[in-house]
């Protein structure tokens, strides 16, 4: 079966309902590894693949870029601005070097890893100049002459509207080196962003099962906007949670499986949970990071089915207030 496409409200771009995430390209992930998944993913039907500077311990783009070699036309790339990898000492780049692989390999390791100050990325200030120069480097590391989408990432809600800013988001639409310009932040940068007048067409953000965000940006917005989600597996652990129930509550597996979720507990979960993005933003596109073979195939596969809105309702009743009483 082949992938559900999306054209991506007020925008022009289509792509595939389904997007890679390569916030571990480089890190977690080996280069070889990734480029075996991204190739796969794209052979796949994948067609959206997610990227920034510091991602990947600063190796994404330029693994993206090797990808993208012969396939730019088939695929949308976006790529954003504003966060920089952390500042390590030689010491703690070696620390970084020795202790990334085994860190993929364990679970409790991987949480630290991600938890140590030394591996969070640092928010850089944003002005035209350094929008600019950001987005040529993402253009040489990518290898190509333009992105489809460039974003600001992690802004302030004040950054997302200020006259310098947006002035230089507009020069780079003008100049071609982007074809849509992106917030890509918390619930709140990303309604600054959705505000009539700004150029801000795409916005990105985590949807929180719990808050369910999607819903207020839209009726924000007043106008079409596309929406980028992600963090499907990750959010708050939303699968762990979302096993933990299972494993303990057997009314909770019954409605599942009636709803047609059964097998194992961790796959019922993560099916649930793709399902319920693709639902929850049915003309936008879900990002998953999915380098492990396995989460490939089941996130390929929910990506070919129509949106089940059922998967909302269910989520929302597992992992919502009530359900996690
Ligand atoms: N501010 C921002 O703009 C922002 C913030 C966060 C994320 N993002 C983007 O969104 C992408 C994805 O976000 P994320 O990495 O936070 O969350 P995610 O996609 O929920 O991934 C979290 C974990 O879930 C695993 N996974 C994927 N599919 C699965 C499945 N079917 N079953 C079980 N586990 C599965 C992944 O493993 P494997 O990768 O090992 O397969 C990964 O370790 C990032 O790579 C990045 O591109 C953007």
């Amino acid at each position: 079966m082949s992938l559900r496409f999306v054209t991506l409200p007020g925008t022009g771009l289509t792509a595939s309902a389904l997007g890679f995430g390569c916030a571990s390209l480089g890190s977690r992930i080996g280069r070889a590894d990734g480029l075996r998944a991204l190739a796969e993913a794209h052979d796949g039907g994948v067609t959206w693949f997610d990227v920034a500077p510091p991602y990947g311990a600063g190796e994404a783009e330029a693994i993206l870029g090797e990808f993208l070699a012969g396939r730019r036309a088939s695929v949308r790339v976006c790529t954003k601005v504003g966060l920089a990898g952390p500042e390590r000492s030689g010491l703690m780049r070696l620390v970084y070097r020795l202790g990334r692989p085994l860190a993929a390999r364990f679970a409790g390791l991987r949480r630290r890893f991600r938890a140590a100050a030394a591996t969070r990325y640092r928010p850089i200030a944003l002005d035209a100049a350094g929008i600019a120069a950001s987005l040529d480097r993402s253009l040489a590391r990518l290898r190509t002459d333009h992105v489809d989408v460039f974003a600001l990432h992690a802004p302030s809600p004040a950054d997302t509207v200020r006259d310098d800013v947006v002035r230089a988001l507009e020069d780079i639409l003008t100049s071609g080196k982007a074809r849509q310009v992106c917030v890509a932040g918390d619930l709140y940068a990303c309604r600054a962003a959705a505000a009539a007048g700004l150029p801000y067409r795409v916005l990105q953000l985590a949807d929180d099962p719990e808050t369910e965000p999607l819903a207020t940006l839209r009726v924000a917005a007043g106008r079409p906007v596309a929406t980028v989600t992600h963090s499907v597996f990750g959010f708050d652990g939303a699968l762990s949670r979302l096993v933990a129930r299972l494993e303990a509550d057997p009314a909770a597996v019954r409605r599942l499986q009636a709803a047609g979720y059964d097998g194992p507990a961790g796959q019922a979960a993560a099916r649930l949970l793709i399902d319920r993005a693709f639902a929850s933003n049915p003309d936008g596109v879900v990002l998953a990071s999915m380098f492990a073979a396995p989460h490939r195939r089941l996130n390929l596969a929910r990506a070919a089915l129509p949106p089940n809105p059922e998967a909302v309702r269910l989520v929302r009743d597992l992992l919502g207030p009530a359900g996690a009483s």
